[in-house]
């Protein structure tokens, strides 16, 4: 059989077919978490590979490590189905990569299956999900054009590919192509939160934080609802609340929304600290707020995920580091050289990129502003390989502005804020940053 775009699928039945479809639609537009559709339908159609395949790469497309024994375990369950075709052994082969800390192979792995079947959604999320989480901005942009020439406009998920190309262009700073994308995406589906968010990132590193209100203010019934993104998006609606100095709003919004619980992952875990990270650094009073975020992450390292991912170690950092909880910041130092020392792309990442993004936060808590100005810098060029965006990455120079200036390093903080105020001219933040810079000098 074949699906809806005519990629094959190695099951003879439509009605589980259909219900794939469903599952596909919440992925794809990051709406709500496919996995407990997933169940059902694995409980149904137990038969059915790829839907287990689908769990896996929904999982997999995480920055999560502490699932790995459950997710690898699960394989050979899919396989002894037997009759699997070679895009599902493909994808397998991909989630198997990821799961031995090879993302680097699995990035590959993903773009073997797509070009034989340029039009398995499925696989170009994954790789969307994996060039995210390794900071790779090309193949973001680079993975939808080397599709793209197979698709048009009447083929199912279209506007999806257009979403995910919407962000890759942004992250690569091509921002008009990027609006012009996002914004046919999202008219072609209203309820596509991660168009919505590619937009949102443009209008970012734009500067256009009266935009932006307007932009997520206009269209907040299509991405404030689900479970997917939307405290993904709450957060960017923050940073330009930062721009205009908001604070009681960016609160409001963080007690409302971005409030960890137990139930947090990674991800929005992340989110939550750096925004209270970027007031910090506004010298805004947040109160008591780390402490829940200290708790979780806690919680996460004790289940295994400290040293496993650089970007979330960064944010583990941060939390550790307001809080004052020196031990637990002593900790995950050792687990991300721990990391460091295995031969696979996560621990490439720890050695080049987090261990000293870690020690830089240490040095930074404990005042040394210039070492950790120095290790920042040092790192800076190649701190996208951790992951995450580049507005998610802006917590990084905002961090080497806040150490320049509060390490008394007038001419560096000037040179910095310089920086920041080429690109974004019109921005308060920067031209706040400018003003303290000066008043070191
Ligand atoms: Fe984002």
């Amino acid at each position: 059989m074949q699906d809806v775009r005519g990629v094959p699928v190695s099951y003879g039945n439509q009605a589980a077919l259909d219900r794939y479809e469903e599952a596909l639609l919440t992925l794809h537009r990051f709406s709500y978490d496919p996995t407990p559709l997933l169940k059902s339908i694995m409980a149904v159609y137990p038969d059915f590979a790829m839907a287990r395949i689908f769990m896996a790469v929904a999982i997999a497309g995480g920055s999560a490590g502490r699932n790995i024994p459950k997710l690898e375990s699960r394989i050979p369950e899919t396989e002894n189905i037997g009759g699997l075709n070679d895009r599902e052994l493909g994808l397998i082969a991909a989630v198997r990569k990821r799961c031995a800390g090879d993302w680097r192979g699995a990035q590959l792995a993903v773009d073997a299956v797509l070009a034989q079947y340029p039009h398995d959604t499925l696989a170009l999320h994954f790789g969307h999900q994996l060039d995210f989480l390794l900071g790779d901005a090309l193949n973001l942009r680079g993975r939808i054009e080397r599709i793209l020439p197979h698709w048009d406009e009447s083929m199912p998920n279209y506007s999806h590919v257009l979403g995910m190309y919407a962000f890759g262009l942004e992250e690569c700073n091509m921002f008009d192509h990027a609006e012009a994308m996002g914004r046919e995406a999202c008219e072609r589906d209203t309820e596509d939160t991660w168009a919505h968010h590619a937009v949102g990132h443009v209008i970012e590193m734009m500067g256009r934080h009266e935009d932006g209100i307007a932009w997520y203010g206009n269209r907040e019934g299509d991405w404030a609802t689900g479970d997917g993104l939307s405290i993904h998006n709450w957060w960017h609606l923050c940073l330009y609340l930062m721009e205009m100095e908001d604070y009681p709003r960016i609160l409001e919004i963080y007690d409302t929304y971005i409030t960890p619980d137990d139930s947090f992952e990674p991800e929005p875990l992340a989110d939550s600290n750096s925004l209270l990270w970027r007031l910090m650094i506004q010298g805004v009073d947040v109160g008591d707020r780390w402490r829940a975020n200290g708790e979780r992450w806690r919680q996460l390292i004790a289940a295994g995920e400290g040293g496993f991912y650089g970007f979330n170690d960064l944010h583990a950092a941060l939390a550790f580091a307001a809080l004052g909880w020196n031990d637990d910041l002593a900790d995950l130092e050792k687990r991300a050289i721990a990391q460091s020392t295995q031969s696979h792309t996560l621990g490439n990442i720890a050695r080049d990129v987090s261990v000293p993004v870690v020690r830089a936060i240490s040095a930074f808590h404990e005042e040394r502003f210039e070492d950790a100005l120095d290790t920042l810098d040092a790192v800076r060029p190649i701190v996208a390989r951790f992951g995450g965006s580049n507005a998610q990455r802006d917590v990084i120079d905002q961090t080497m502005m806040a150490a320049a200036i509060r390490g008394g390093l007038g001419s560096r903080a000037v040179s910095l804020a310089n920086e920041r105020l080429s690109r974004k001219p019109h921005g308060p933040l920067a031209r706040r940053f400018a003003e303290r810079a000066q008043t070191i000098i």
